[in-house]
């Protein structure tokens, strides 16, 4: 994004301040409570949305070395990232060829991955090494069994990956121009790995993305935490399948007493970008973000990643502290208020407590995702919160 856009999207914030109102879209919308808690749909997400497109599922700095691998997941479709002899990144089905079990788990650093079932070897580049008594096979059995691999691009210090062995992945069609942009300038490949937070959480997935995507509720469940720093005027920027919301720090308004030429090259709001179907990623140059909340076996439950990074390159004790204690509030903020609101707000749907949602015209961004997610299942809201409340009037 070149200066003059950064510029136009500081000045719109100030200017909504000036005028103490907010940023919304054109209608609020009333939605079915079905994209939480129906299964058929949430199969059918699934497919759709995850395991026959390709996925924003690391950076660069989850396996920045040689030998380095990180075992991660798409839509519980098990993922092996390893970074070859030669630098290169390789995405593998994180399954063994003998008969399937899970090679590795976390990260760490490795020559090669050995079965801890039967004790069959692949290398870094996915090649069967080594077999326990290989005469017991034909020798064509054992041709063919290496690690299965999976379409990967990286770049920008982001790594993309297709689900299928046959799909297609692209940079530029994934993100399309902007959002490409806004990526590229994070500068993510000077970024490593500081906290990570990876287990089982009680919400669907789309809670997750969700609270990325409005600040409306910032001043209220985060009053101690993130809230503090910010001002109320969100702005909310569409990008296709992808959304964008810029949060507007307290400081912008300093700006108003600088001449434009003179602002900074760093403008003091910060992009949440929501990257289809359910990574979201942020931050600044002082701490970047990664979350994905992975569709568990159940509508309510996933599989909740967030993982935070610092700059590496020209790192001081002092950018090392600054990422840390951004790490603590960014985990304090995600798990104990999103995430524990989501929860609540799952659990009070499949109770039946919550015969519809409605989405205000400042969670616009929420209204554009949910509805592109129902264009392309061919869900109709309206259609279906009309039987919600046949059903509900014959009661
Ligand atoms: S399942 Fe891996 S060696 Fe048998
Ligand atoms: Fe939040």
């Amino acid at each position: 994004m070149d200066r003059s856009e950064r510029v136009a999207i500081a000045k719109r914030i100030i200017e909504f301040y000036d005028k103490d109102r907010d940023e919304m879209g054109e209608v609020s919308w009333e939605a079915d409570i079905g994209r939480f808690t129906d299964k058929a749909r949430f199969d059918l997400e699934k497919q759709e949305f995850f395991l026959t497109r390709p996925q924003l599922i690391a950076y660069s700095g989850d396996f920045p070395e040689s030998g380095d691998y990180y075992a991660t997941e798409i839509a519980g479709r098990p993922i092996l990232l390893v970074r070859g002899k030669d630098g290169v990144a390789h995405a593998f089905l994180n399954a063994c060829r003998h008969r399937g079990v899970k090679l590795a788990e976390g990260c760490g650093n490795a020559k090669g991955f050995t079965c801890p079932y039967h004790g069959w070897t692949f290398a870094l580049n996915g090649d069967l090494t080594s077999v326990p008594s290989r005469q017991s096979f034909e020798p064509e059995q054992l041709k063919e069994r290496g690690l299965i691999e999976l379409p990967l691009v990286e770049k920008h210090g982001v790594v993309l990956v297709h689900p299928q062995p046959s799909g297609h992945v692209d940079y530029d069609e994934f993100f399309g121009a902007e959002m490409g942009g806004i990526i590229a300038d994070y500068n993510l490949e000077d970024f490593r790995l500081v906290g990570e937070y990876r287990a089982p959480a009680r919400i669907n997935w789309k809670h997750a993305v969700d609270g990325g995507l409005e600040g409306y509720h910032v001043p209220y469940l985060h009053p101690t935490t993130v809230g503090p720093g910010v001002l109320r005027q969100f702005l909310h920027l569409d990008y296709g399948l992808h959304q964008t919301l810029v949060s507007p720090m307290k400081q912008i308004l300093d700006l108003k007493n600088v001449p434009e030429e003179e602002w900074p090259e760093t403008l003091p709001y910060g992009f949440t970008n929501a990257i289809f179907p359910n990574t979201v990623v942020g931050g600044s140059k002082h701490i970047m973000f990664f979350q994905r909340s992975e569709p568990g076996e159940e509508p309510g439950t996933c599989t909740y990643i967030f993982r935070t990074y610092g700059p590496h390159k020209n790192a001081t004790d002092e950018t090392r502290a600054m990422a840390q204690y951004m790490t603590d509030l960014l985990m304090k903020t995600a798990l104990e208020e999103d995430m524990a609101i989501q929860s609540s707000s799952q659990i009070q749907m499949e109770a039946g407590a919550v015969p519809s949602i409605v989405l205000g015209r400042r969670e616009v961004n929420l209204i554009r995702m949910h509805q592109n997610h129902d264009r392309l299942i061919g869900h109709d809201a309206a259609e279906a919160l009309g039987h919600t409340n046949m059903a509900a009037a014959a009661e």
